[in-house]
């Protein structure tokens, strides 16, 4: 793999995913431009960067990707700095798994906010420059939950849903402007977003989860940057995710028979 000189922004670049896949395109020559609202975790991630892979340019911009103006003016800053991007990849994200009675509905807009619209507010800033030079690829990050709709997840599933709503339709449009396309839908990684969520996850939703391979970020980074080489759509890593992303429709009343079925026992085990 040999991205020299390429501009690479990545938002959730401060940590797990985002943060790997970021190490891993530097360590191939790229360039590399984090976005997220921690400055110490920014400045953290950068050192760890350039610390492993000096050759590398790294730039930090503080932003929330749910405030539209925050967003686009980290992408701009970004640009300026280091040119049109060569890669976006769309990381930040949040997860609170609960109840969905118990969650209050400031969650779900948040949820939705971030992970939905912190994307495509930076797909929309970034892809001018991008499609002016005719290349470029940009990743959006979902979620198995981006495919089934996971018990305890009814925040977090739809804004992973509505990310491969976004990628499917924007994949042609891109594509004759000579822009790739691609959506990763990563299974549990070992992160700190998944060490919170597994705070708050319900019993349930810990059982139907328990069975899953947890990966890890820089194995998932692999897989991302992979993607990107070999310009793919669908970026879906391992056997499981492999066959949740083509058999999804097929699989799902044998998933959802399963699930109900952990349901019933831990609901019977609580009483
Ligand atoms: N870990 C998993 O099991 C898993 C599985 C499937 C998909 N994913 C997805 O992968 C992506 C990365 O998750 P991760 O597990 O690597 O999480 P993580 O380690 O918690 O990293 C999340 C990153 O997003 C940034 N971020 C969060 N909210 C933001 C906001 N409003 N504006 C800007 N930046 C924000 C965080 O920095 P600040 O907090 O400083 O802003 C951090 O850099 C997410 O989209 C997640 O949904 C994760």
């Amino acid at each position: 793999m040999d991205f020299s000189q390429q501009h690479a922004i990545i938002t959730g670049g401060s940590s797990g995913i985002g943060k790997a896949t970021a190490k891993l395109l530097a360590s191939q020559g790229a360039n590399i431009s984090l976005i997220a609202r921690n400055l110490a975790k920014l400045e953290a991630a950068k050192t760890e960067i350039i610390h492993a892979f000096p050759q590398s340019k790294v730039f930090i911009f503080t932003a929330d990707v749910a405030d539209r103006a925050q967003a686009e003016q980290a992408i701009a800053a970004a640009i300026a700095q280091q040119g049109a991007p060569d890669i976006l990849i769309t990381s930040a994200g949040i997860a609170y798994p609960g109840y969905f009675q118990d969650l209050p509905l400031e969650i779900f807009e948040r949820t939705m906010a971030v992970n939905y619209f912190g994307t495509l507010y930076c797909i929309k800033v970034a892809l001018p420059s991008m499609e002016q030079r005719r290349q470029g690829s940009i990743v959006l990050i979902s979620s198995g939950a981006g495919l089934i709709g996971i018990y305890g997840y009814t925040p977090y599933s739809p804004s992973k849903f509505a990310l491969r709503g976004l990628a499917e339709s924007l994949r042609g449009e891109l594509k004759v402007s000579g822009v790739h396309v691609a959506i990763a839908y990563p299974p549990d990684t070992d992160t700190p977003q998944l060490a919170e969520e597994n705070k708050t996850k319900p019993p349930e939703t810990q059982k139907i989860t328990a069975s899953a391979e947890t990966w890890s970020a820089e194995n998932v980074a692999i897989a991302i940057v992979k993607g990107i080489e070999k310009k793919q759509f669908a970026i879906a890593p391992g056997v499981e995710m492999g066959i949740l992303y083509k058999l999804h429709s097929l699989i799902n009343p044998v998933l959802n028979w399963q699930f109900d079925k952990i349901v019933t026992q831990v609901r019977a085990g609580k009483k």
